[in-house]
């Protein structure tokens, strides 16, 4: 819903987010170095790694910042706020296709700007997910999408191999409409052998088709000798409650005042929940729940009572979890006031309950 355009200003921004102004660099072709974070990678274990990465929220997805640095919303010392609040991991959602070019070339200017990212966050303790989340145009040009797709990992892939393992890929975010459950089984495994060519054992965040939803675990299929996968689901439901007053989903723009929070709300909660560790446990895959949240127009008080159930549902499992999302909308972090929006923070992360 919020496209990026292919403006940018790719290492001016990256001075700016480091405070830099003054030191802005022309902008170059060449392609940045392989970054160096001053931390090895390791081979961790799928479930060791899930476990540590906790509590987590999605960033960066739709900030001005990629487009125009000048009017970034979010800076690297975001990461310090998320940190010293009491989160462990991010998810990094990137929306690269339209500054890959016509020869399949991603602008180095971009690159950089992600490294600037990625390192700020690792700085601070932080697990990093780089979720490619260019899943609308996936669902509707399923030919573009495989080659942006593979133009992507083909070159973020070896890129990012010596990083630390605290880095994780996400294949592509939400697969659906044009990317057939069939069809995503099959690419998710082009995107893997890709990947792996150059991080052979990095742990690799991939969810099922039709929308990373639970009903659709089953049919996800794995490369069963590849264990260092995590496995995504997303969970909005019901989506009468979590995405009332929404634009995007007409079957609930004009239906508001839904509350949530019955007996049979959390039965069905505690069900649902019970179906993915079930599979998660037949399967032997961490699961990672790395979208869920109630839309601004529900009732605040509904919204909290909402994501703390489900964030707790999801640590009763084991799963490791990110809300989405910080800003702009579902909105955790208000920019405006430099401050949390506290009844949602204190849902997530029960002040008792922070480490
Ligand atoms: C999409 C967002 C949307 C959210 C909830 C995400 O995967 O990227 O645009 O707001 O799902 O619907």
């Amino acid at each position: 819903m919020h496209r990026v355009s292919a403006m940018f200003r790719g290492v001016a921004v990256a001075g700016v987010l480091l405070g830099l102004a003054g030191c802005q660099t022309a902008p170059t072709a060449v392609a940045p170095p392989t970054p160096t974070f001053g931390e090895a990678f390791t081979p961790i274990d799928a479930a060791t790694q899930n476990t540590a990465m906790a509590r987590g929220v999605n960033v960066l997805g739709y900030d001005p910042l990629w487009k125009d640095a000048f009017k970034a919303r979010f800076t690297t010392d975001h990461f310090r706020i998320i940190r010293q609040a009491g989160f462990s991991n991010i998810r990094l959602v990137m929306q690269s296709f339209d500054f890959i070019d016509a020869s399949g070339k991603l602008d180095p200017k971009w690159l950089a700007t992600l490294d600037v990212m990625v390192k700020a966050a690792l700085d601070q303790g932080l697990t990093v997910t780089l979720d490619e989340h260019d899943y609308e145009l996936c669902g509707k040009d399923i030919d573009t999408c495989r080659t942006k797709l593979k133009a992507f990992w083909t070159q973020v892939a070896p890129h990012f191999k010596d990083a630390p393992n605290r880095v994780l890929f996400e294949i592509l975010n939400e697969p659906h409409g044009e990317m057939t459950v069939p069809l995503w089984n099959a690419q998710l495994k082009e995107e893997l052998a890709i990947i792996r060519a150059s991080n052979p054992t990095r742990n690799i965040v991939i969810g099922p088709g039709a929308w990373n939803g639970l009903e659709q675990l089953p049919y996800l299929e794995l490369p069963k000798d590849d264990q260092h996968i995590i496995v995504v689901v997303h969970y909005y439901h019901p989506m009468e409650f979590t995405h009332q007053g929404a634009a995007w989903v007409p079957a609930y723009t004009n239906k508001l005042g839904v509350s949530w929070g019955s007996a049979a709300d959390y039965a069905l909660l505690n069900k649902e929940f019970d179906v993915i560790k079930a599979w998660s446990v037949a399967n032997n895959r961490p699961i990672y729940l790395n979208e869920f949240g109630a839309y601004d127009k529900a009732a605040m008080a509904d919204r909290a009572t909402w994501d703390g159930a489900i964030a707790r549902a999801a640590e009763a499992r084991g799963f490791s979890w990110a809300y989405w999302q910080l800003d702009p909308d579902f909105v955790l972090y208000d920019f405006a006031k430099s401050g949390w929006v506290k009844p949602i923070l204190d849902a997530l992360i029960p002040p008792q309950t922070k480490n």
